[in-house]
């Protein structure tokens, strides 16, 4: 639940109800598609009720319904379409479909009078871009990964060392008492020009490092995950700085932002805020709890919407892909059924 003004930054969050599914998919080490859908159409209405009581508010005072509309597993996806469609219907109340990387993406407006255009690092499980983002539905990628996304290796790496999933926080709790030294894991990319980012050969070195230390003692120590942690948050943290100072000097804004489930990560934010204050930008990192996925990011991206655009209505349909910036040449997972970031 977010009052805001249209077309204006900063929000107000009334309140933020988060239900997590990691437990229901722990056991099977990634995440079940089915079990998902299911989780969502399961627990919406629940969590919505949550919200209001938070909010201290009931459905009449209301004034607009926001729900992301892609992109990512259908079936979560389609859950919340068509409960979001449900209550509209039954409310009368406008219908905005949200781009869950537009609510990322407006993060440090809901939370900072941040004045457009800005720069920002879009880090997260599924994606790793960096973006101009000129308007609330104008955004140009400059750069972004070729393979995995950031937060995705680092739920790789954690599953290599036998680490809890999501491997973000685990990775970075182990990493705290380790020696980023030890293993001298490779900064992609740094030799290609431009702000384009690669993981999937940084997790492969882990992998190999973790292999070679296996079969010459039999098995890793606390000691050695730690460092191997250690190594390999330095890695990412040193390249998307790099990467960040090279995106802010082709594109010089005033500020430079960071969004997505990984800009949690400490040390992250601390290099990326070194990097903005070489280039003389302000930086802005949102709240640890707006980093990860919530609903007042969706909310709040549908009010920036609201000053210029139409609501969807009803032919809202769920979309499995949907790149934020339409023009730019697909980077992954792209198919016959189009671009999927
Ligand atoms: O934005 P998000 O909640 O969901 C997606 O849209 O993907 O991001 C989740 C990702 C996961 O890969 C998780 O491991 C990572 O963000 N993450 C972190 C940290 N907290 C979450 N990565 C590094 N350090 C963290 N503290
Ligand atoms: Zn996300």
């Amino acid at each position: 639940m977010v009052r805001a003004w249209p077309g204006r930054p900063v929000g107000e969050i009334l309140a933020s109800e988060v239900s997590g599914q990691d437990g229901l998919h722990r056991i099977y080490g990634g995440v079940v598609p089915e079990i998902a859908a299911r989780a969502h159409a399961e627990r919406l209405d629940a969590v919505t009720e949550a919200a209001l009581r938070g909010a201290g508010l009931t459905l009449a005072d209301v004034d607009a319904i926001a729900v992301t509309a892609g992109p990512g597993l259908i079936g979560g996806v389609l859950a919340g379409v068509m409960f979001a469609k449900g209550l509209a219907a039954a409310r009368g109340l406008p219908l905005w479909g949200v781009n869950h990387l537009a609510g990322h993406a407006l993060t440090p407006r809901l939370t900072d009078p941040v004045a457009f255009p800005y720069l920002l690092l879009l880090v997260s499980g599924g994606h790793c871009q960096f973006l101009a983002v000129d308007g609330p539905d104008a955004f140009r990628r400059l750069g972004g990964t070729i393979d995995d996304a950031a937060g995705e290796a680092f739920d790789k790496v954690a599953k290599l060392l036998g680490l809890g999933q999501p491997g973000g926080p685990a990775v970075e709790a182990a990493a705290a008492t380790g020696d980023p030294a030890r293993f001298a894991f490779p900064r992609p990319l740094l030799d290609r020009d431009g702000c384009d980012l690669s993981f999937s050969g940084l997790k492969t070195a882990v992998r190999r490092a973790r292999d070679k230390l296996v079969e010459a003692r039999g098995g890793l120590s606390r000691a050695d995950i730690a460092d191997i942690c250690a190594g390999f948050q330095a890695a990412v943290a040193a390249t998307l700085a790099e990467k960040s100072r090279r995106a802010l000097a082709a594109f010089p804004a005033a500020t430079f932002a960071v969004a997505g489930g990984v800009a949690a990560n400490h040390a992250i934010r601390a290099a990326l805020a070194d990097v903005a204050a070489g280039a003389g930008a302000a930086f802005l990192a949102p709240p640890l709890r707006l980093c990860t996925d919530n609903g007042a990011m969706i909310a709040f991206a549908a009010a920036e919407r609201m000053a210029h655009g139409t609501p969807d209505g009803f032919g809202l349909e769920a979309r499995p892909r949907w790149p934020l910036d339409s023009r730019a040449a697909p980077m992954l997972g792209a198919g016959k059924k189009g671009a999927k970031a």
